[in-house]
């Protein structure tokens, strides 16, 4: 087995193929000897999936903004405890679809300015950023139409609609110009496999 522990995040607008391509990664990487995990958010472990129905099923008005980002950092503290560091101590590379910077994003941008809160929250509890995030950016009319393909009960982010989608895609990409050190930004708009090449390449760039 290879070492790698690295910290790897996708991130991304609803459909842009996230979990797609983590798996993708996963299985190349698993063929190249790597000790892998993948793993995901919410959830990642059991404590963090069972908050996970709570964020994203039932009513859309369930909890207040601030409720929410206290549960989603709740999560990710749950599943970077049990999950996360461990495996990193161990080796591993870890490959995460989501992480905070879906947070800074989904409740920090979209009741209202809350990104102060949810930075500082962040570094309070959880204070680990991912070594490398990749960004699969597309058209939010396409990832819309892919994720509502999905029926599933897990519907209250996707529900925001199209100009929610796209001020989501847009914040995405500051965020990777904000943190440009770990973001790259790939372009999610092609066939699975051609988006594999690019993230694979720029995988073994950072395990290099
Ligand atoms: P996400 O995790 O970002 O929400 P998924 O990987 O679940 O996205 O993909 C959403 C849907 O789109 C799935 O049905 C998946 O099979 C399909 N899909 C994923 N990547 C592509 C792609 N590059 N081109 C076309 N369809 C895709
Ligand atoms: P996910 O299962 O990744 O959905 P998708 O495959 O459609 O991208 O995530 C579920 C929803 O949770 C998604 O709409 C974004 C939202 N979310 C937040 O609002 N905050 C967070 O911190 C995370 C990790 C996800």
């Amino acid at each position: 087995m290879k070492l790698g522990a690295t910290f790897i995040t996708f991130e991304g607008i609803d459909g842009s193929g996230k979990s797609t391509q983590a798996r993708m990664l996963a299985s190349k990487l698993l063929a190249d000897g790597y000790d892998v995990v993948l793993t995901r958010e919410p959830g990642g472990s059991p404590g963090a999936e069972e908050i996970r129905s709570l964020v994203l099923e039932g009513d859309p008005d369930r909890w207040s903004a601030e409720t929410e980002i206290l549960l989603f950092t709740a999560a990710r503290r749950d599943h970077l405890e049990r999950t996360i560091l461990p495996a990193l101590a161990q080796g591993k590379v870890v490959i995460c679809d989501r992480f905070a910077d879906s947070t800074r994003m989904y409740q920090g941008l979209s009741r209202g300015d809350l990104r102060g809160i949810v930075d500082q929250l962040h570094s309070l509890m959880i204070g680990r950023e991912p070594d490398l995030t990749l960004l699969i950016d597309m058209d939010p009319t396409i990832g819309l139409t892919r994720a509502k393909a999905r029926q599933t009960s897990e519907e209250r982010f996707e529900d925001f609609g199209q100009a929610m989608q796209e001020q989501m895609r847009k914040g995405f990409l500051l965020l990777a110009d904000e943190f440009a050190d770990r973001f790259r930004v790939v372009d999610g708009g092609r066939t699975p496999e051609v988006v594999a090449e690019d993230v694979t390449r720029l995988t073994l760039e950072k395990l290099a």
